[in-house]
């Protein structure tokens, strides 16, 4: 099990020393890829000129550009709700950028009452993700929200 408590208070401590959402991101994706299992991919997409640009992860190459409304990332953007999905095969668009890819959760990220990026994490396992994920990737968003500085991305 993950100690998504543990995640939250740590990115909050790397955040204090920078803000800017690039580090903070980029420690954000090394946490969750280095602390939860059976991932194959970890990161962010970022709200760039009206729609998602890939942003820092870990993992294999991946697409760099998803539309609003596409993919179970622009769905979770449009839709500005978590998107839990125990099998991308059945989810209509799913846009699959690694073959590996199962099961897949999707969070949006908020500033100034705006979805400004969103949390993709993949898994190579069917129904990798259940409802218990959901609440703590959303605690570590929120943790992300309240100490990163996403202004460059309104
Ligand atoms: N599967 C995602 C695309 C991003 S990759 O998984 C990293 C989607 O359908 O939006």
């Amino acid at each position: 099990m993950t100690d998504y408590r543990l995640l939250a208070k740590q990115i909050r401590s790397l955040a204090e020393d920078e803000p800017n959402y690039i580090p903070v991101l980029s420690n954000a994706s090394a946490l969750l890829y280095e602390n939860m299992e059976d991932l194959n991919w970890a990161g962010f997409y970022v709200m760039n000129k009206g729609s998602l640009m890939l942003g820092p992860f870990q993992g294999k190459v991946a697409c760099i550009r998803i539309e609003l409304g596409k993919g179970v990332c622009g769905t979770a953007a449009l839709s500005d709700k978590t998107q839990l999905v125990k099998n991308v095969h059945e989810f209509p668009g799913h846009i699959a950028c690694d073959s590996a890819s199962n099961s897949e959760i999707v969070v949006p990220i908020h500033a100034g009452g705006k979805v400004v990026a969103v949390l993709d994490i993949d898994s190579p396992s069917l129904g990798r993700f259940d409802e218990s994920d959901k609440e703590g990737l959303e605690e570590f968003v929120k943790a992300l929200e309240e100490s990163a500085d996403f202004s460059e991305l309104k």
